[in-house]
């Protein structure tokens, strides 16, 4: 077995974007949101970046400028419709249009994004099975996983709508929309929502030339997939196990690599960068896998 190499981090197809103003849900510094960002700003696209974390988000967008890039950051909370209004008002007032979306904002667990991590005062939030999950954690996951992707899609497609000039979305789901995921019920059920709302989106707005796809991921390495793997460390130290940690928890192409890598968020960026692009113009209303192969076995 040898290391299967990951996509560069620096890779950009120059102008592929230039002119094209993003808007990028989910865009802290690390995350998929944030190096979809930088990468599409490199191919020329103006960025507008939302995520709740501002230090994040405001490196992002500092890295970014820095290397002579266009983009503007908002702090807000997509989940709430009034945010999710604001941050196309803002986007549209800034860059003038909106021509593509990646709305990558999510969580795994009920907790602020934006607090420290405290699993012990945070336990009524995390996830658990179904007969041990709390109304907080169901609805707050749910909140921040499906109802801020309908309340982002409802401002993005009215003012792609009203510019009449088509355009291109990419919704984040997750492996977690496309089988079960053990232990976290409300993140499985808001994933395979994120599937669907996507599909009917692209049903009712492809006479308008907008597509809108999903990406499904298995493990990418984020500050997401850290923090899962401190909550499962702590659950084990519990004494309870963690069934989040699964029977099957490796991508086919994970088990090939001698180094067993997860995705890289770079990776990902790619994927979601051809899919805005104008080389994806026949695909509307897929659920695509970006798994290494996790959903093949
Ligand atoms: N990393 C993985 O292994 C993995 C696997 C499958 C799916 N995903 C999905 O990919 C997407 C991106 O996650 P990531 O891995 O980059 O993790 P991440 O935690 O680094 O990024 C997600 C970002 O979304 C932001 N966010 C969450 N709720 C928000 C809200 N209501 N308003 C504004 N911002 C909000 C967070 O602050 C965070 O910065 C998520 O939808 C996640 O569910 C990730």
């Amino acid at each position: 077995m040898t290391p299967i190499p990951p996509v560069d981090p620096q890779a950009f197809s120059p102008n592929r974007f230039a002119g094209k103003v993003l808007l990028v849900t989910g865009a802290a510094y690390s995350s998929i949101g944030g190096c979809t960002a930088i990468r599409a700003a490199r191919e020329g696209a103006i960025v507008f970046c939302v995520d709740r974390k501002e230090h994040e988000l405001q490196r992002t967008v500092k890295e970014i400028t820095a290397a002579g890039g266009n983009a503007a950051a908002l702090v807000a909370d997509v989940s709430k419709s009034t945010d999710a209004d604001l941050m196309v008002v803002e986007c549209v007032r800034r860059f003038g249009k909106l021509d593509l979306v990646l709305n990558a904002a999510g969580v795994m667990d009920g907790t602020d994004p934006a607090a420290p991590q405290d699993f012990p005062n945070q336990k009524p939030l995390l996830p658990a099975a179904i007969h041990e999950a709390t109304d907080e954690y169901w609805s707050n996951v749910l909140a921040s996983n499906i109802t801020s992707m309908f309340v982002s899609m409802r401002a993005e497609l009215r003012q792609m709508v009203t510019q009449g000039s088509g355009g291109s979305i990419v919704n984040i789901g997750s492996i977690a929309g496309l089988t079960g995921l053990p232990g976290n019920p409300a993140y499985s059920a808001s994933k395979h929502a994120v599937i669907g709302l996507t599909r009917n989106a692209a049903i009712d707005y492809a006479t308008h030339g907008i597509r809108v796809n999903s990406v499904n991921m298995a493990q990418t390495d984020t500050p997401m997939v850290f923090r899962a793997y401190e909550f499962v460390k702590w659950a084990m130290d519990q004494g309870a196990g963690s069934s989040m940690a699964g029977a099957k928890s490796q991508s086919l192409l994970q088990m090939a690599d001698s180094e067993k890598r997860g995705s890289t968020p770079w990776e990902q960026a790619a994927i979601i960068l051809f899919l805005l692009s104008g080389d994806a113009a026949n695909l509307t209303g897929l659920a695509m896998a970006t798994d290494g192969g996790w959903t093949a076995y």
